[in-house]
Parts: C-alpha cells; structure tokens; sequence
C-alpha cells in the first residue's frame, strides 16, 4: 500500500501538469459558464464523506461538477471588472505558502513571513515613488485597507474612542464616485453612513476640490467633526484621478487623514510616464493599492502604506498574555496593526512575482495593456454608432452604444452568451456603460481586436 505523502507526490505532479496546461491557454474554456444559480451545488452531496475518498476521485469531480462552474479570470478574453490575472510566478507562491501554512501573528510565530512582508512592501513602496518613512503592510483586500485607514483617522481625531466608544459628530468624505468600501468602512466603525460626505464630481469623475472644501466649512459651522478625507486614484467605474495634491492641501488646512484609495491604478504609478497619478501621495497618511488587481499577484494581496504606523498601532494593539513575545513595541508584530490576528505568509507570492518580471518587465506588460486600451478607444471613436464616456489613462476603456440602456444590456448579454468574452457594465446619470477593462497577463492584441468586432457585430 502506497504511503499518503507518495499519493500526495502523485497527485501533486498531476495537477501542477494540469495547472501548467490550464495557465499555457485558459481559452480552450468559455470565459464564463452557461449555468443558473444553484446549479453546481445540486450536482454535490448534501453532506461531506463519512471515509477519505482518494485523490484521483476528488480531481476527477473537480473537473467533471467544478470546473465547468468556473468564471475563467485568467482567461484573456476576461474583460469584466478589473481582472486580474494570477501569473505562473505568483501561483508558484501561492503553492509554498499554502505548504507551509505559517501563521504570522506575531514576529516569532513566523520570523520569515513578517520580516520577507517588511522587505517586499520596501520593494514595492520604491516601484510606486512613495517615501522612504511609509510603512507598508499587506492585508487581505483594498476594503480591509481602508476600514484600517479610517480607524486610524478616527485615532488620530478622537483617541477616546477606542476605550469609551465613538462620539458623535465624526464626518468623512470621498467622492460619490468612490467605492463602496468607503462607506462600508465607516458603517463597520460606527461613523454612520449619514456622516459621510459623497463630494460631486467634474465632467472626467474627479473630485471637486472646491466642493470638498465647502463641505468641510459646513460641516464644521454646524458643529461636527471632520476627520477623514478619501481620495481615489482610479475610481471603480471610469478609473478617474482624484486631483490628489489639491485634496492634501484641504485636508492640511483642516487637520484631516488622507486615505489614498489606489487600489485599481497605483500599479500604474511604477510608469514614469503616469507616476503623476501619486503626485502629493507623500502628504497622504495611507495608500493602499492592490498588486492582486494589476500586479499579477493572485488573491488576496493587497498593500497598504502609512506614513502614520503609531496611529495605525495605536488603534489595533491589543496584546493578550498568551502572545507575549517581549518584543513588543518593536514594530514587528503584524498583529499589532491589524484586526486580524492570523496572517498568512502572502507576501511569497508578490515576492515571486516581483523577482521573476522585476521592474522592467512589469512596466512592460502595464505599457501593453495600456496601448490596447487606447486602440480600442480610437476604434470606439472611430465607429459613429458608439460613444465613449471616459478619458483613457489606464488600461480602461468605456462607452455606449448610441441606443437605448436596453439596447446595450442585450448587447453585453449576447456577446457575453457566446463565451468568447466577459464584459460588464457600469452606470452613468441613469445610462448603462459598457467596460472593457484589459489586466489579464495573457491578453494580445488579437484578443482585444477580436473582442471588439464580436461587439460591433452583436450590435
Ligand atoms: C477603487 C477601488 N477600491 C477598492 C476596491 C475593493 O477592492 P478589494 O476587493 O480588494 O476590497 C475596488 C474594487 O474593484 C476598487 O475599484
């Protein structure tokens, strides 16, 4: 009889073989699946095994019941959202951690994982030109960042709050195009949807620095507390930039935390040619940006920056006896900056990522997708039947079809129907947008061309 780890070897071949066959070309799959909700989970038992099963059974149902359930955003042809696309080095990273399975909680519980975390988000802060004094930690997503952020803030303001409870009168603001993370954030905290301020927009999505300001008067002539403003460097739906050094100015003025939420574009600041996008990022308190959304980094990386790690601290330490390392106080115990208090070992993965493609590489695949961007935005200008709503800074790109919002639903829905592609929609002023957002490693030109005439002929 064969021993475990000789049938875990086995298996292991196996399906590095098939993931290597599954990450060479994913279009051999329909991007997404032809399926209703419910359907996968009734092909499944309805309770788990009372015996072990082995491992070729297991792989044989995912293949059989799983796989076709799958939405393939390693697929090049994935144009929803913003896709993101594990790349062979960052699954390889994913595999060691999952191996190793440490659990970073506190320096000692896991010396390599907290101290390879200092070190790539050192790496990555250099690569997106934010100061020397930012402290960089790695959470799960860019919504963890950003209710870290806003306790911060509200650290930083009213310190009373950790021990007694939130006063009342705490007012945030972001743009009303921000992600509803923001919002999120400031329920969970207790801040309450009602104090935060949805600042209007100019005609490209951006924040209007002169409507935050006028926001923050009235809010402080009425009593209330101003604390916290956010800003986005690509906004979810357009990927707009906030004017972000005319915002640092406001909140300057009024003693205010700056949250800079970079999660899509950020990556986008590696580019000389775009390290605009960050430019008065260094008067921020806290950036966070997402190397699993443009950095070719599998789920769930996310990187946040502070320039403020006492504040961050201060509203996250909490120390029981059992965790007592007699380092503490040394910033190096992730925990202490965290509501979590496990960690997995995810920076191995950006680790592999960043060493395998280095700087140049990334620039490149960023520059490449950017120009498919902006071909596809001179096709869609160039065809009288459609029209682009947004300015193309990144590798977005958006527009509608010159029809009714029915009219362009059925075309995402028809072209989507035929598992070539997978596009998806946003809104604007009650009008359905089409987004065709380009971030898959995979992509060429070819696809992208492709894409756009299965559109123009589904019209
Ligand atoms: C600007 C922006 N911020 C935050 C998020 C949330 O990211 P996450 O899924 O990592 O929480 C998104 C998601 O698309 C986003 O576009």
């Amino acid at each position: 009889m064969s021993k475990p780890i000789d049938e875990f070897r086995r298996s292991a071949h196996q399906i590095v073989d098939w993931i290597a066959d599954y990450l060479e070309d994913p279009r051999q799959y329909p991007v997404s699946p032809n399926m209703q909700p419910g359907d996968l989970a009734a092909k499944l038992p309805p309770a788990a095994p009372e015996t072990g099963e082995g491992y070729d059974r297991i792989l044989e149902d995912f293949q059989r019941l799983v796989l076709p359930a799958v939405t393939h955003w390693n697929h090049p042809r994935f144009l929803a959202y913003f896709p993101s696309s594990a790349s062979p080095p960052g699954v390889l990273g994913e595999m060691l951690t999952a191996a190793l399975n440490t659990n970073a909680i506190v320096w000692r519980s896991s010396p390599a994982s907290t101290e390879l975390e200092a070190v790539t988000m050192g790496w990555l802060r250099q690569w997106l030109g934010l100061p020397e004094e930012f402290f960089g930690i790695i959470y799960d997503t860019a919504s963890m960042g950003t209710v870290h952020a806003i306790a911060a803030a509200r650290e930083m303001a009213d310190p009373e709050s950790r021990n007694k409870g939130m006063q009342r009168g705490l007012t945030l603001y972001c743009s009303e195009q921000a992600h509803s993370s923001v919002e999120k954030g400031a329920i969970a905290l207790g801040i309450g949807r009602e104090n935060v301020r949805k600042i209007p927009v100019d005609a490209e999505f951006r924040l209007r620095p002169e409507a935050l300001a006028e926001a923050i008067e009235a809010d402080k002539k009425a009593g209330l507390r101003p604390f916290c403003v956010v800003a986005t460097v690509g906004t979810t739906s357009f990927a707009a930039v906030d004017p972000v050094a005319a915002i640092a100015d406001i909140a300057e003025k009024h003693g205010l935390w700056l949250h800079i939420d970079a999660a899509y574009a950020g990556a986008a600041a590696i580019l000389p040619e775009l390290s605009w996008i960050l430019e008065g990022a260094a008067r921020a308190h806290s950036v966070v940006m997402n190397p699993h959304k443009w950095l070719f980094t599998p789920s769930d990386l996310s990187a946040f920056f502070t320039r403020r790690p006492d504040l961050l601290r201060q509203a996250f330490t909490l120390v029981p006896e059992y965790l007592r390392t007699g380092h503490e106080g040394l910033n190096i115990n992730p925990m202490d900056y965290s509501l979590a208090m496990g960690r997995r070992f995810r920076s191995l993965k950006l680790w592999f990522v960043m060493r395998y493609y280095g700087r140049q590489g990334v620039m490149e695949i960023l520059r490449r997708h950017i120009g498919y961007a902006k071909r596809i935005a001179a096709a869609v200008d160039a065809d009288p039947r459609f029209e682009r709503v947004a300015p193309v800074h990144f590798a977005l790109v958006c527009f509608r079809y010159k029809g009714s919002n029915e009219d362009n639903a059925r075309l995402v829905e028809r072209v989507n129907a035929t598992g070539k592609t997978f596009l998806w929609h946003t809104e604007l002023n009650g009008q359905l947008v089409i987004r065709f957002s380009i971030g898959n490693i995979g992509t060429t030109e070819q696809d992208v061309d492709e894409v756009w005439q299965l559109i123009q002929c589904s019209v």
